[in-house]
This record gives structure tokens, C-alpha cells and sequence, in this order.
């Protein structure tokens, strides 16, 4: 049997949740830019053969966050040409007020948890997720192949190991910054000039990358994949008679920040 990290994962749904909804507060996405890149060329190529045999496509992202990689799939000219015939939805347990979502005119945002999925069954013809759907309960798998065709197909990237080793590296530098933010309002803190505001600046961006990387190192090792062969054996138990392909990509310059991208077609038959 494949055992899978769930037993361990001492972060709850409902913490996932109240930290999410924080952290839209203050920012827009939760992935690098070169992976979403990567993820939405796979997508706009497989929209694009199964628009070749049928007239509408119906796609879900699982954990779309505020919508980030749909407001820039909008921005892209490929996917402009082709949205009209895509019917496509996100969900995300994190509760973003819909005035804030970025691209509520590509796709329509559901708060859900992804180990609920509030669809009928055999719906989508392709399901995607940037970096989220590994942060899910795993029992989020059988939720997808619950709502996905039969012929449907699933296009992911996963978190990479380097990326909790990229914190653990990000945290001394990151208290020196909140040491030396604090350490500079408590001299200014009787004058309510504009050196107090900045360094009042300063102090809230430093708190936050602390808070960032405490939060990624404090919950999410045990939720990371640790490699491809691991991935792979696990879309294997869910998915078995599919075609499966997973490939590990590398962002050109900064060597910590890697993803996995995997591919299952699911079986025709
Ligand atoms: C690393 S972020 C990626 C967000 C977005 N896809 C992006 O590329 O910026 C992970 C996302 O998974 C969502 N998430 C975590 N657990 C979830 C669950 N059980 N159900 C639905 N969404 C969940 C979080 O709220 C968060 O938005």
C-alpha cells in the first residue's frame, strides 16, 4: 500500500483557512510567477484539444486564492480568443469577499474545501491547481476524480522541498529586519513625523515576510511531496488506469525555488 504523509499533518482545515483569508489581506498571489507560467501554457494546450472535439470546455482550479492566475490567463492573448468557450469556476477555502477576487470575469469563485467539492460528479473536463491542491486533506484526490469526465485531465503543480529549505534559509534575515525595524521606531516613537511613518512602514513589511516564513515552516513540511517518484505513486492509487507524467522544473535564476508539474490523462475506455 502507498502511504501517504496525511497522519501527519497537524494542520487543520479550519487553520488553513483563518491563515488564508489573512494573507489575501496583504497580498495577491502564493506561487511564482515562472510556475503559474509553466502551468497556464499546459493548460491553454490542453483547452485547446479538447476544443478541437467539442464546443465548450469546463475547467475547475482547485485553490485558485484571489485569482491571480486567472486575472493573468485574461491578460493573455492565446487564452482571450478561446474564453468564450471555456465555462470555468475556482474554489478556495480561504473567505475572500468577491469585490477583491482578481478575475471574476474569467472564472466564478466558490469558497470550498477541496475535500468537499459542492459539484456533481463527471463534470469537469479538466481540473488544474498552482500550488495548492498538496496543501489540501488528501482525500482532496478522490474529490477530483469524483467530479472529473472520464476522459477528463489533471494539470498540477506541486510545492517543491527546496521551498522550506529556502525559508529555513529566509528566517535569520528575516528577524535581523524585524529587530532592526522595531529598534528604529522605538526612537522615533514621540514624533509623528513622516521618519515615523516609514519606519511604522518598514516594520509592518518586515512582520509580515516573518510572519510568511514562520507560517510556511511552521505547517507545510509535512505537506510537501518530497519527490517526483512520490507523486507519481500517488496519482498512480487514484488514478490508476491513466496516463501519468511527472517532470521537476527549476526557476532559471533562483535555485531554491522549484516546483513539480505532473500530467494524467484519464483513461478513455
Ligand atoms: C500556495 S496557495 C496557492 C494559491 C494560488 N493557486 C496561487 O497560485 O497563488 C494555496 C491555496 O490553497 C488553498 N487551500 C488550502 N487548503 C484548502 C482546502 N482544504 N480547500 C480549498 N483550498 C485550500 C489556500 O487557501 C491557498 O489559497
Amino acid at each position: 500500500m502507498i502511504t501517504t504523509k496525511e497522519q501527519n499533518i497537524p494542520y487543520t482545515t479550519d487553520e488553513m483557512l483563518k491563515d488564508y483569508t489573512e494573507y489575501y489581506q496583504f497580498h495577491d498571489s502564493d506561487s511564482p510567477l515562472e510556475a503559474r507560467a509553466f502551468l497556464r501554457s499546459a493548460l491553454l494546450n490542453s483547452i485547446s484539444k479538447k476544443l478541437e472535439k467539442q464546443s465548450k470546455v469546463t475547467i475547475l482550479d482547485m485553490g485558485g486564492g484571489k485569482q491571480i492566475f486567472e486575472q493573468e490567463a485574461g491578460c493573455d492573448k492565446s487564452f482571450a480568443k478561446i474564453l468564450n468557450r471555456v465555462s470555468w469556476v475556482t474554489i478556495d477555502i480561504s473567505a475572500i469577499p468577491r469585490d477583491k477576487m482578481l478575475a471574476t470575469s474569467v472564472a466564478e469563485p466558490t469558497q470550498a474545501n477541496g475535500a468537499e467539492l459542492p459539484f456533481g460528479s463527471n463534470i469537469f473536463d479538466i481540473i488544474f491547481s498552482s500550488m495548492a491542491i498538496d496543501f489540501m486533506p488528501r482525500s482532496s484526490f478522490s474529490e477530483v476524480k469524483r467530479v472529473i469526465k472520464n476522459d477528463g485531465e489533471l494539470l498540477i503543480n506541486f510545492h517543491h522541498p527546496s521551498l522550506i529549505k529556502a525559508a529555513g534559509m529566509a528566517m535569520p534575515e528575516a528577524l535581523k529586519k524585524l529587530h532592526s525595524a522595531r529598534k528604529n521606531l522605538y526612537h522615533k516613537k514621540n514624533n509623528g513625523s513622516s521618519k515615523t511613518l516609514q519606519a511604522l512602514e518598514k516594520l509592518t513589511k518586515a512582520e509580515i515576510q516573518y510572519k510568511d516564513i514562520t507560517f510556511l515552516l511552521n505547517n507545510f513540511p509535512a505537506h510537501v511531496f518530497s519527490d517526483s517518484d512520490e507523486i507519481f505513486n500517488f496519482l498512480m492509487n487514484h488514478f490508476s488506469d491513466s496516463q501519468i507524467e511527472v517532470s521537476e522544473h527549476q526557476k532559471s535564476l533562483v535555485k531554491n525555488n522549484s516546483w513539480f508539474f505532473a500530467q494524467v490523462l484519464l483513461s478513455t475506455d
